[in-house]
């Protein structure tokens, strides 16, 4: 039985696939070196060479991960997890160094200051950065930052889930629009308050939108096959935490294990540890903290990613983000064929 939200009966629940769940067709291709393939983007006027962006948190960007993220093509955006002196620093420190650098703000208390403080370091892309973005505070947010800058300020917000929630950001004046509820690695929103969508699935949803925003597929990319997934779907950028967290450049301490290992900590901006130390108290607990193997360079990690997401344009025989969209074709795969995609001698025993 289905009990619909306007108390009727009935009705068919909706089937989402998740990156796991599909597979993209190998199609012919004329693309003789993957040199050929361009899978940049633009944003905020600028081209970027990868269409790749670090997430805003505590354990993933700050100067250091901005910097190696623009010297690869790619960008960070700078968490907000901090004092307005703190960040402003932090801009200050980019400036001129980076011709686009973007910081993550909040909705409520000191957010029309911090906007203010950070558009006057330097900061030209403001990150309205929400777990529940189709939200009035967000519709305010986007609108006043929208009167004061125009075109001067690109505005990225989110994150949202639906076509609808899509459309109606872009209609408040959303320039970039962050997609994905509760798929994050280290997220547990869907397990406390049972809300989500699979990130594949928004993708395929909001790609669907006739406004011009950008969509920045978010939350629960493993490998480089997910992202070119997200790509061909629709998504213009994809965003990445757990992927860029514990190398050199994000922020943290490296620790050394009993048997010589060496790890960082990587954790959800609503994880108890992370709101202890910024606010001081908890309210509903929608992460968790843990530690990831240390990788060395964010630089290695992204020039892997780059020969993954090359080598994905090509299978589908596409040289441009816009040739991959149009050509893609997507199967849905069994769990057998789930266990076949992986590398599976590895678990034979
Ligand atoms: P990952 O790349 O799968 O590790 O996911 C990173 C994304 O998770 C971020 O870009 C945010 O959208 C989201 N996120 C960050 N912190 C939290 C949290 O505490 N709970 C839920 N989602 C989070």
């Amino acid at each position: 039985m289905i009990i619909n939200g306007d108390g009727t009966i009935g009705g068919k629940i909706e089937e989402a696939v998740c990156f796991d769940d599909v597979l993209l067709k190998p199609q012919y291709s004329d693309i003789k070196s993957r040199s050929e393939v361009d899978i940049g983007n633009n944003l905020a006027g600028q081209h970027y060479y990868l269409p790749i962006i670090s997430s805003p948190m505590d354990t993933v960007t700050e100067e250091a991960m901005c910097t190696a993220m623009a010297g690869r093509g790619g960008l960070g955006v700078i968490h907000r997890y901090n004092t307005i002196d703190e960040q402003q620093k932090m801009i200050e420190t980019l400036y001129n160094q980076i011709s686009n650098i973007a910081v993550a703000i909040g909705v409520s208390d000191d957010f029309k200051e911090r906007a203010t403080a950070c558009v006057a370091s330097g900061a030209s892309t403001l990150c309205i950065d929400v777990a529940h973005g189709h939200h009035t505070l967000v519709e305010e947010a986007i609108k006043t930052l929208k009167d004061k800058y125009g075109e001067k300020v690109h505005v990225m917000a989110g994150n949202v889930a639906t076509l609808k929630a899509f459309n109606d950001l872009a209609d408040w004046g959303a320039d970039s629009i962050r997609v994905g509820v509760g798929g994050g690695s280290i997220c547990s929103t869907r397990i406390q308050t049972g809300h989500g969508i699979p990130t594949l699935q928004s993708v395929i949803d909001c790609a669907k939108t006739d406004r011009n925003a950008l969509l920045i597929a978010d939350g629960g990319f493993k490998v480089s096959g997910d992202v070119v997934k997200a790509l061909a779907a629709g998504a213009d950028f994809v965003m990445l935490g757990s992927m860029l967290a514990a190398t050199d450049e994000s922020p943290g301490e490296t620790y050394i294990s009993a048997d010589g290992k060496r790890y960082k900590v990587y954790r959800g901006m609503a994880s108890k540890e992370a709101q202890m130390e910024w606010r001081g108290k908890t309210a509903s607990l929608e992460g968790v903290s843990t530690t990831v193997p240390y990788k060395g360079s964010v630089e290695l990690v992204l020039a892997e990613l780059e020969q993954g997401i090359r080598s994905g344009f090509s299978y589908t025989g596409a040289r441009t983000l816009a040739e991959l969209q149009t050509k893609a074709e997507f199967i849905k795969q069994t769990s057998a064929g789930q266990a076949e995609s992986s590398t599976h001698i590895l678990r034979r025993k």
